[in-house]
């Protein structure tokens, strides 16, 4: 393949590895770059989300609530287990083998679609006539240049360190972990620290809570999950703390963190108490991701970056430099892979002449603790705070028969609809497969659907979808089963 391509995709990640599958299937000769090995030095293509996120954390998080199902779950269905024991690292092993499924599964799209994959480092070299030079880096090979009239910049994000009085807690990936360490740890801690109660925190401290830590999060904020609706995360807070044991701090201003033994110190005060000193086994950091732009050389071309350090780009992702587009992660937006490869396809489109949109309104946000949070559109104190009038309702699973049969009643659905049009605002859902079910809402409210319209159509019985409708039913005063 000549090092001369339509489109030079940056990041092989579910943003740039989808970019490059949508711009091949329009015909443009396209080019990805990803920097992703095994530890095997093998190509790993896939980005956080396939290696170190979103794969690998779900892969988990259902061993470990099969763990915790088999322990306190099964009895209740009448199964009673004996000799019930843990082995982590067959565990770990098979979430490692669902990730190299994926790598080699995108690596076979790569071959598919005619996509000219390197296995290395991506950089701006400068322009070129008509378009752009990109230096590829791969690992014991002389560098090479590609030239293309289009870039796309899918470089993605990287854990946030924590930061104690100015100097950075570095990650160590023993002690202190990011995502990549609180995936693969070997053994279970006996004491897990958590700083920061985000999706990364709720997710990682499930895990390993069910799998036997003791479990205690720090949290900077005074609100727990601010982004989510009110009731929901109410009701979380309910569960999580009560239900299951997690020890939330909120309001927790970490002011000390130093090894201690063989593990590690953290010194905190919370909400005008006395500060203390709690010891760990291990302490993951999950306070955010910064943006991948180290180096591209972004400023050998020009390339102009926000003050977050973000990839600048307007609402099609277009930078300052003609050609050049930024997606997913490494620009503004929620963190989210589904966003990153939304970004991905409509550029790809753009590229090609065609007209790629992607509607933020209707990104949906799951959290896949147990039970799952799920939620699309505005929350109840968005429409508070924007003085738009609207109707609510709401639907538990305590009332659904196949929550019932499944054992698992925990939570509901709520929607907001427009008071004079009844159009759905936003849908909330905290419950069994939440991350599911909040695929209906999605359509509903692209589709500029009224709570009526969910209503009114036959739902399955006995389902857990059968709650989405009750909820519709309920904006017009008119459930059935509550
Ligand atoms: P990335 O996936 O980060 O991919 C970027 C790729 O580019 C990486 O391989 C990187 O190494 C490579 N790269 C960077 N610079 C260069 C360069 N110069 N040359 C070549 N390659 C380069 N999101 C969800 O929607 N659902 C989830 O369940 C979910 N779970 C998550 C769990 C965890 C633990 C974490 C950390 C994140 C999770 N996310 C989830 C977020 C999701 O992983 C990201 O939003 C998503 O991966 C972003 O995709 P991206 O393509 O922008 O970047
Ligand atoms: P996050 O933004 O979800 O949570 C970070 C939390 O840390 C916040 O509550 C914040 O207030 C807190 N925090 C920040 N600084 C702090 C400090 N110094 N001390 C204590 N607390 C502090 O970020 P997280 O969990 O790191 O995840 C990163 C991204 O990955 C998110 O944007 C998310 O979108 C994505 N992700 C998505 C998942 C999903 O879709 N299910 C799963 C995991 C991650």
């Amino acid at each position: 393949m000549s090092g001369q391509f339509d489109v030079v995709v940056i990041g092989g990640g579910p943003g740039g590895y989808i970019a490059a599958i949508r711009a091949a299937q329009l015909g443009l000769a396209t080019a990805c770059i990803d920097d992703g090995v095994t530890p095997g030095g093998k190509a790993a293509p896939g980005g956080t989300c396939t290696n170190v996120g979103c794969i690998p954390s779900k892969a988990l998080l259902q061993s470990s609530e099969n763990y915790e199902q088999a322990g306190h779950g099964f009895a209740e269905h009448g199964i009673e287990v004996k000799g019930l024991a843990l082995d982590l690292a067959r565990m770990l092993a098979r979430k490692d083998k669902v990730v190299r499924q994926n790598n080699e599964g995108i690596l076979y799209l790569f071959r598919k679609n005619r996509i000219a994959f390197f296995n290395g480092r991506g950089a701006f070299e400068g322009g070129a006539e008509n378009g752009w030079r990109v230096k590829v880096t791969v690992a014991g090979t002389e560098p090479q240049t590609l030239t293309a009239r289009h870039v796309v910049v899918a470089t993605g994000s990287s854990p946030r360190a924590l930061s104690v009085g100015g100097a950075a807690v570095p990650f160590d990936n023993r002690l202190v972990l990011d995502n990549a360490g609180a995936l693969a740890m070997p053994a279970v801690p006996k004491r897990l620290g958590v700083i920061g109660a985000g999706v990364i925190g709720l997710e990682m401290g499930s895990v390993w809570r069910r799998l036997g830590a003791e479990v205690t999060m720090l949290e900077m904020l005074d609100v727990f999950l601010p982004g989510a609706d009110e009731a929901v995360a109410n009701e979380a807070w309910k569960i999580f703390t009560r239900g299951q044991g997690l020890a939330i701090v909120l309001g927790a201003e970490v002011r000390e963190v130093t090894q201690a033994g063989g593990g590690i110190a953290v010194e905190y005060a919370a909400q005008g108490a006395a500060a203390r000193r709690v010891e760990f086994d291990r302490l993951i950091v999950s306070i955010g991701r910064v943006p991948n732009t180290a180096g591209l050389a972004a400023e050998t071309v020009g390339l102009e970056l926000d003050a977050r350090g973000a990839i600048e780009v307007d609402a099609e992702c277009r930078t300052n430099l003609p050609g050049v587009w930024a997606i997913g992660d490494v620009v503004r937006g929620p963190m989210l892979a589904h966003k990153a490869e939304e970004e991905g396809v409509a550029v790809a489109e753009r590229i090609a002449g065609g007209h790629g949109h992607v509607d933020f309104n209707t990104i949906p946000w799951v959290i896949y603790t147990a039970p799952e949070i799920a939620w699309v559109g505005c929350t109840e104190q968005q429409l508070k705070r924007d003085g738009v009038d609207y109707r609510c309702g709401q639907f538990a699973f305590a009332a659904n028969g196949r929550a019932r049969a499944l054992g698992d009643t925990r939570g509901f659905v709520k929607i907001l609809a427009d008071a004079a049009t009844d159009r759905v605002l936003g849908v909330h859902v905290i419950g069994p497969m939440a991350s599911e079910l909040v695929a209906e809402a999605v359509v509903a409210m692209e589709f500029h659907a009224a709570a009526e319209d969910i209503a009114l159509i036959c739902h399955a019985h006995p389902t857990l979808s059968e709650a989405m409708k009750e909820a519709a039913l309920a904006v017009g005063k008119r459930g059935l089963n509550a």
